[in-house]
């Protein structure tokens, strides 16, 4: 005999079984059980909040950007913090459901899946009564502590993030970098190579040499407490073109020393720092959208996205012969969209 149906067979060959019957829960037959699940859902909750309110105070007790030992104490702090936060409320939610909120099987017919204002007003309707088995208005100590840690959770990835857009988004930044701080007595800030934090003589940059440079004594000098934001800001590439190469625009005929020449290795597409210059053709590329500035000619641009030219940094040298900037750049570093908001 086959066990296949054919068309012909009644429906009725199978009957609907049913739902199995209920199965109450200890918490829906006592209300000591059903007082402890609360106070485990609010415990968990408040574990959130304490996680929270830890991860925002090593936010603020260890402030990225000033220190590796800082940063890293700072993100992992802040990284328990936001970790532990979602977890509460997440294994609280779940509890809350299995626990306390009504388990009575429901059944829903299928129905055309087109709806009606009757059908919405239906809905609504359930909405309602699921809040209200929820419990929620009842009981309002698990309506305090979801409430906190609602609230306080999604601060310890809205403030870092507030805290960046208001300070690296922040075009003013870029517009003064530690080229401006000139030692006291000195004619200017000195350039040192970089990592070395050696000093540059002006002798020994020969033609078409580089030089990756940035302030010497960096971080030494009043209102440089953020080494590595000042650094990214102040970084530049120095290269020595023949002067007769050179193409200068009015103003600028003393930013550049015997040929010896300095701009901003900030990107002024999306900040990439640009570096691979190349010494036939003077142009320099920035590694991540190929864009091409000739360093030959005020670094404009000759090719790819970034639509303004890397600032010139004016140089000279001291007294005893090393390169100095003579003053800061004379616009913001970086990608273009800063100078728009000017
Ligand atoms: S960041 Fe340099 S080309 Fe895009």
């Amino acid at each position: 005999m086959s066990n296949v149906l054919t068309k012909h067979e009644p429906d009725s060959a199978f009957s609907n079984p049913g739902l199995p019957p209920h199965k109450h829960r200890l918490s829906d037959l006592d209300e000591k059980a059903a007082k402890r699940a609360e106070r485990q859902v609010a415990g968990l909750f408040t574990i959130s909040i304490l996680a929270a309110i830890a991860g925002l105070v090593g936010y603020f007790l260890f402030p990225a950007g000033q220190t590796l030992l800082g940063i890293r104490l700072g993100t992992t702090v802040l990284g328990l913090g936001l970790g532990l936060g979602m977890l509460g409320i997440g294994l609280g939610a779940v509890h809350w459901a299995k626990s306390l909120m009504s388990d009575v099987e429901v059944v829903d017919e299928r129905h055309e899946l087109k709806s009606d204002e009757e059908t919405r007003a239906a809905a609504v309707e359930k909405i309602n009564a699921g809040i209200k088995d929820s419990n929620i208005a009842r009981r309002q100590l698990l309506k305090g502590t979801l409430l906190g840690a609602l609230v306080l959770a999604p601060l310890t990835f809205v403030l870092p993030l507030v805290g960046n857009l208001s300070s690296t988004w922040n075009f003013r930044v870029l517009t003064k970098t530690a080229w401006r701080n000139t030692p006291t007595g000195a004619m200017g800030r000195r350039l040192a190579t970089d990592p070395e934090g050696r000093l540059i003589r002006a002798a020994d940059v020969t033609n078409n040499s580089v030089f990756h440079v940035i302030p010497h004594d960096l971080g030494n000098l009043p209102g440089e407490d953020h080494y590595l934001e000042e650094k990214a800001k102040a970084m530049v590439l120095l290269v020595r073109i023949e002067p007769s190469e050179l193409n200068t625009s009015a103003g600028r005929e003393d930013w550049n020393y015997h040929g010896i020449i300095a701009f901003s290795k900030v990107c002024t597409h999306v900040g990439c720092p640009v570096s691979l210059y190349e010494q036939s053709t003077k142009h320099l590329l920035c590694p991540c959208h190929q864009s091409t500035f000739d360093l030959a000619d005020e670094a404009k641009v000759i090719f790819g996205p970034a639509k303004r030219a890397l600032p010139q940094l004016p140089i000279s040298v001291d007294d005893e012969g090393y390169l100095i900037a003579t003053s800061d750049f004379h616009e913001p570093v970086g990608p273009s969209y800063w100078e728009r908001l000017k």
